[in-house]
């Protein structure tokens, strides 16, 4: 039987978050046994908000490290850069034939940073989700495991694919996102109301996946929560909310089995315990990935096997694009 596709990335910009590592990575490794997995480093994104060349080439070789780090293992899945792979922008052009301006508009990642970053507004920002319906559709992706945030996007990925493939009969596969209940939307923990973003300007505000152990334990200790003292879930309860998800996905058990450990116990005692859970997980990663970091020659041989195969898969999907659209491919 065929296996089934797995799609995912995550942009090498900023400084990856805890979120980033519930919501997406710790999920990719699980699936790795079970599927075709294709995770990409999307840097074609990344350069839809300015970046600097060295320091996105810098944090492209960091997040394959991270990648790796965390358990995915190059034999298994298939981990490449997605520039490396030009059918995405090939793809992307032709899907954007497919896509109105107006269901652009309405994306809410879009409304955020078009906010964010009000001196450029430009093409590629608006385009964003249609080139990650390009890296998705490219591989036959059946899932995509993201945090809540992306959910939006996989959503315009299944109606782009089935637009197209309504005109032109069976051509992409309709992708279903995969999130997962625990770590799948980790909010700020300045405001709880508010994602943790790599974005954000406050560094209190997010718990980076680089912070040694007593940076995690300090910005959990100063997370803001309310003034009464029951750990429970509660929309009254925001900060608490958050906190005892953060510890399940780190802790790996429930939310309900992290509320009845500290049922009774105090605030102090209860964020402690979640910024240690936290960082001893964090500890072999970063040692892991400083490791793969002195290793260029390994990392790069990755990423070149990694491409290879990539565009072997990518270019049947295009082939098969340019065909049913009519783009003369030669005899
Ligand atoms: P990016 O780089 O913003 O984030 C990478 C992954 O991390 C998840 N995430 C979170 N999950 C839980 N809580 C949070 N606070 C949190 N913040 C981020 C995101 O949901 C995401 O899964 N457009 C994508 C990258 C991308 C992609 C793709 C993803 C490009 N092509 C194709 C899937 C399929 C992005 O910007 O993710």
């Amino acid at each position: 039987m065929e296996r089934k596709a797995m799609y995912s990335a995550v942009q090498p910009s900023g400084n990856l978050t805890i979120g980033n590592y519930t919501g997406a990575i710790r999920n990719w490794v699980r699936m790795q046994n079970d599927f075709d997995c294709f995770y990409a480093i999307a840097n074609m994104h990344a350069i839809t908000v300015r970046q600097d060349p060295a320091e996105l080439r810098r944090r492209t070789l960091e997040l394959a490290a991270l990648y790796i780090a965390c358990g995915l293992d190059p034999e298994k899945c298939t981990l490449y850069v997605q520039s490396h792979v030009p059918a995405h922008a090939e793809l992307a052009w032709v899907l954007n034939t497919f896509t109105y301006v107006g269901e652009m508009e309405r994306m809410t990642q879009f409304k955020d940073k078009s906010q964010k970053h009000a001196d450029n507004i430009n093409m590629g920002l608006m385009d964003y989700p249609v080139l990650m319906a390009a890296d998705i559709l490219l591989y036959q992706a059946d899932l995509v495991p993201v945090g809540v945030d992306q959910k939006q996007h996989v959503e315009i990925t299944r109606d782009i694919a089935n637009r197209f493939n309504n005109l032109y009969g069976e051509t992409f596969r309709v992708p279903e996102p995969y999130i997962l209940k625990e770590g799948a939307k980790i909010m700020s923990l300045q405001d709880p109301l508010k994602k943790m973003s790599k974005s954000d300007e406050n560094p209190n505000a997010s718990v980076a996946l680089a912070d040694d152990r007593d940076t995690v334990i300090r910005k959990f200790k100063r997370a803001v929560t309310d003034s009464d003292n029951e750990i429970c879930v509660s929309d009254e309860k925001p900060g608490i909310t958050n906190l005892l998800n953060i510890y399940a996905a780190f802790r790996g058990c429930t939310v309900a089995e992290a509320e009845k450990e500290f049922a009774g116990k105090g605030y102090g005692e209860f964020k402690l315990a979640v910024g240690e859970t936290v960082a001893d997980v964090l500890a072999p990663v970063q040692q892991k990935q400083k490791q793969l970091l002195a290793e260029k020659d390994y990392l790069a041989g990755v990423l070149k096997a990694g491409a290879e195969r990539a565009f072997k898969a990518a270019r049947k999907t295009l082939s098969k694009v340019y065909r049913k659209i009519g783009f003369y491919q030669g005899e």
